[in-house]
C-alpha cells in the first residue's frame, strides 16, 4: 500500500509541476502514511524536483506547542526535512489558537489558488482532517474532537487527560474542492469507516464519504481495512 501511494504521489506531483511549474500538496499528519513518507525519501528524493512542491498543513491540535507532538512537527520531521522541501506552511504555534489566527493562515494559503493534491488518512469514525461526524460543511476553523478521536490519539499524549479535545482544521467544503484526493486506509480499526465510504454515497455520519462524490478521489487500502 505504501509503495503504491508513494508512486501515485510522485506521478501526480510531476504531472502538475510539468503543467503549472509548482504543485501544492497537503500531506496527512496521521500514522497511516508514515511508511509512504519513508519511501518518498528512500526512493524518490532525487526523482522529483521537491523545490517545486509547496507543503500545506490541513489540521492541528488547538493550542498545541510545536514541540508537544504537534502535527506540524510530524510533517516537518517525516516529510519536509528528509526531502529538503523549502516551501511549506505549518500551523502550530502561530495559527492554532483562535479562529482569527486560523483565518490568517487560510489567507496565506489562498494565495496559491487551488490546492492540487491531498493525501488523507481517515479517523476510525470516518473523519477527515478534524471534521468529525455528523457532517458539517463549514465552520470557523475551531472544532471539537469526537470521543473516538480522543481515544485513538491518547497513546501519543500519555493518557486521555493529557490528550487535546479540540483542533483547528480546513473544513469539508474546503477539502472537497481540492483537485485530487487520495484516501489511505490501513488496519482493522478503519474497516467500518472504509465500508461506509465504499458504499459510494454520502453518509452524514462519515465525513470521508463526501469525497467520493469527486471523480478525482482515489482510495488505497490494505486487506485488513478492506475485510476487517
Ligand atoms: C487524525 C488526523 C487526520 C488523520 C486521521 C488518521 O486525527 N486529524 O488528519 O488523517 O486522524 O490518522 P491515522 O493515520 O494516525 O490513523
Amino acid at each position: 500500500m505504501s509503495e503504491t501511494i508513494a508512486k501515485m504521489l510522485v506521478e501526480t506531483l510531476s504531472k502538475i509541476i510539468e503543467v503549472k511549474g509548482i504543485a501544492t500538496f497537503i500531506p496527512s499528519a496521521g500514522k497511516t502514511p508514515l511508511r509512504t513518507y519513508e519511501i518518498l525519501f528512500e526512493k524518490y528524493k532525487h526523482r522529483l524536483d521537491w523545490s517545486k512542491v509547496v507543503i500545506i498543513q490541513m489540521d492541528e491540535y488547538l493550542n498545541i506547542a510545536y514541540e508537544n507532538n504537534s502535527f506540524s512537527k510530524f510533517i516537518f520531521e517525516k516529510l519536509i526535512a528528509p526531502l529538503q522541501i523549502s516551501q511549506f506552511h505549518l500551523i502550530a504555534d502561530a495559527y492554532n489558537s483562535t479562529s482569527e489566527q486560523f483565518a490568517q493562515y487560510k489567507e496565506i494559503i489562498a494565495r496559491y489558488g487551488e490546492i492540487d493534491l491531498i493525501l488523507h488518512g481517515i479517523g476510525t469514525n470516518g473523519h477527515i482532517g478534524f471534521n468529525e461526524p455528523p457532517v458539517k460543511l463549514t465552520h470557523n476553523g475551531i472544532v471539537d474532537l469526537a470521543q473516538d478521536t480522543i481515544i485513538a490519539n491518547q497513546d501519543q499524549f500519555g493518557g486521555m487527560n493529557k490528550t487535546p479535545t479540540c483542533g483547528v482544521s480546513l473544513s469539508l467544503a474546503e477539502l472537497i474542492k481540492i483537485r485530487k484526493s487520495i484516501i489511505a486506509a490501513s488496519g482493522k480499526s478503519k474497516h467500518a469507516a472504509l465500508k461506509t465510504i465504499l458504499q459510494l454515497k454520502v453518509n452524514q455520519m462519515c465525513p470521508a464519504s463526501l469525497l467520493v462524490e469527486n471523480p478525482n478521489t482515489e482510495i488505497v487500502c490494505d486487506t485488513n481495512a478492506l475485510w476487517g
